[in-house]
């Protein structure tokens, strides 16, 4: 049944125009996150002729991308053309939560395969492979440039969830746990420190590994207790660990690609090995869900999904395991853990 407009909501039209021109909003972010202009500001308001100057662009238009950010939150205009941050504006700053996000989501290679999307829909293709001729896993390895704000992205969106689900789950229980797919290692840092006992092995692509290396998270503290091994979880993983997790990685691929990580895992745990696979849970109803929105950038850029919990059943059942408990956390992530069936 559709649910009437009460009296002091806005004209279902002007909803449905904010909804259509909230790509405008997205275009406008990405440029304010490639002119760093949340950085320039973060000593105080500029004018935007200085802001113009030293972001080496055109302080006309530059003042009308500013002024429309601002109708939106981002960023605030004060006396004399200046403009200041706002709480929005500063998550676009250097090392905060949404630099990442803004980049990457404004990347051509990306965009280009959202533009996809109804062929996708059409065909059952994935649009990205269909643009650029490679999955996206293989286009970044052969483009570092990307591959490093990809990172980055995953390290933002990371920072959000990692809280909660570190402090949801018993990892004191385990002995060794493999992160695969664990990107810089964000995640296993945090569960590693707040476990002295625990031991941990990163696992990823060469690529990742390599940059993980160079990176603060695996190495603080922690580095004896860390092993990073590099490799494909399509061939084999790491032999004999007492748990393997796997966060926002599944909603990459297809039930196929999904069976075959999930049945090298069993093959390598340990007799009482567990999965911990961290995902959204695609629920039934209307509400505002990310993860429905999170399912539609796996349509476009790899060909996954995310997944329902009896889907998730399915998955672990096809590939030798038994669903236990879905335990959700703070963050829009949930924990689904299995054993051998
Ligand atoms: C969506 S990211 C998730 C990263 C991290 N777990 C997180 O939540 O921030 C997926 C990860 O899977 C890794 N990956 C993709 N294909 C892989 C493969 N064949 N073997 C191992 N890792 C792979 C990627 O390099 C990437 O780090």
């Amino acid at each position: 049944m559709m649910t009437k407009p009460r009296a002091k909501d806005p004209p279902t039209p002007a909803v449905m125009f904010s909804l259509i021109t909230g790509r405008f909003v997205s275009h406008l972010i990405d440029v304010a996150a490639r002119l760093e202009l949340a950085d320039l500001l973060k000593d105080g308001p500029r004018t935007v002729e200085d802001l113009a100057m030293a972001a080496e662009v055109q302080a006309p238009a530059l003042y009308r991308v500013l002024r429309a950010l601002a109708s939106v939150g981002i960023f605030a205009e004060t006396k004399g053309k200046r403009f200041k941050l706002t709480p929005l504006a500063a998550t676009l700053q250097k090392g905060a939560s949404m630099r990442g996000v803004a980049l990457f989501c404004g990347l051509p290679s990306l965009s280009d395969a959202w533009a996809q999307l109804l062929h996708g829909v059409q065909t059952g293709e994935t649009p990205f492979l269909k643009v650029h001729g490679m999955s996206h896993f293989e286009y970044l390895e052969k483009h570092p440039e990307e591959a490093s704000i990809f990172n980055e992205t995953m390290t933002n969106v990371s920072s959000t969830e990692i809280p909660a689900i570190a402090a949801t789950y018993k990892f004191s229980r385990i002995r060794t746990l493999v992160d695969l797919g664990g990107g810089h290692g964000s995640l296993l840092a945090t569960i590693l420190q707040a476990n002295p006992k625990l031991k941990g092995v990163l696992f990823d692509q060469p690529s990742v590994i390599a940059s993980a290396k160079q990176d603060r998270h695996v190495t603080k503290g922690i580095a004896e207790r860390c092993t990073l091994e590099a490799g494909s979880f399509f061939e084999a993983v790491t032999k004999g660990a007492d748990a393997y997790m796997m966060k926002s990685v599944l909603h990459d691929w297809d039930e196929e690609q999904c069976t075959k990580i999930l049945a090298n895992c069993r093959a390598a745990m340990s007799e009482n090995g567990k999965i911990l696979v961290i995902e959204s849970i695609i629920v039934p109803g209307n509400k505002p869900d990310r993860g429905k929105l999170r399912d539609i950038q796996m349509l476009v850029t790899t060909g996954g999904r995310e997944r329902t919990k009896e889907e998730f059943a399915t998955l672990f059942r096809r590939s030798g395991f038994k669903l236990t408990r879905v335990v959700p956390t703070k963050c829009p992530l949930s924990i689904v853990e299995g054993i051998r069936a």
